[in-house]
């Protein structure tokens, strides 16, 4: 099996602890967005691969905002790996696991986090070798309850849970001793986007940076 994530790249989760997750309808709104996310303080994008313009985003964000860490979501298949490298993502995340897709995310030599739901799933995937991870859809499946309950017989596993989270109940995950971040869309709103506000973006980000204060997180990233 191929080396593990937190090998190969250095731990993501020990990076962010909050992770925008966006979907981009129009390539041209990648560089604000990114220039919003950091100039509110956080230090990586997650874009995800359900909109045409996603890898083109990818490789924009890559060119042009050096100082945030731009990764690919939604990745599904693992023909979608290799693309998110070839666009210059740093980093892949995967709604859940199959070993094909294990095999291709670790083969691109990025670090990344393949989705779990279940305690099996999560099982297979340090099975694997692969010890960070991303809990979806984490408020449909138990939420940090869930991760709390999870703590104790499986303590090697640390994630990233997204799905449902809010700046609110962003807390609720971060005091967990397995949660190292938190991942969602409340930072990119649909409608925000679609106005260009990148004021309200950039807002957001700050809430959330405060977060990332509040869990002794340096402000480097
Ligand atoms: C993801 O891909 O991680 C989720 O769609 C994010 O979930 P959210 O939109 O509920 O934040």
């Amino acid at each position: 099996m191929p080396r593990p994530s937190d090998v190969s790249g250095g731990s993501l989760l020990d990076r962010v602890a909050v992770l925008p997750v966006v979907v981009l309808d129009r390539v041209e709104d990648a560089v604000p967005v990114a220039r919003a996310l950091v100039a509110g303080g956080l230090p990586a994008i997650e874009l995800t691969l359900r909109t045409p313009v996603a890898l083109d985003a990818i490789r924009a964000i890559a060119d042009e905002v050096p100082e945030i860490l731009v990764g690919a979501g939604t990745v599904v298949t693992p023909g979608q790996a290799k693309q998110a490298l070839d666009a210059g993502a740093q980093f892949l995340v995967s709604p859940g696991s199959t070993p094909a897709l294990l095999a291709a995310m670790a083969e691109t030599g990025l670090r990344f986090l393949p989705g779990t739901a279940t305690v099996s799933e999560v099982l297979a995937v340090l099975e694997s070798g692969f010890t960070e991870m991303k809990f979806f859809p984490a408020e449909a499946s138990g939420g940090a309850g869930f991760l709390k309950a999870i703590g104790a017989p499986v303590p090697a596993a640390r994630f990233c849970p997204t799905g449902g989270i809010t700046v609110d109940s962003a807390p609720s995950y971060l005091s967990l001793p397995n949660v190292g971040c938190v991942g969602g869309s409340w930072l990119t709103p649909g409608d925000a986007l679609a106005r260009g506000d990148w004021s309200q973006v950039e807002q957001l980000a700050r809430e959330a940076a405060a977060l990332r204060r509040s869990r002794g997180f340096d402000d480097a990233g």
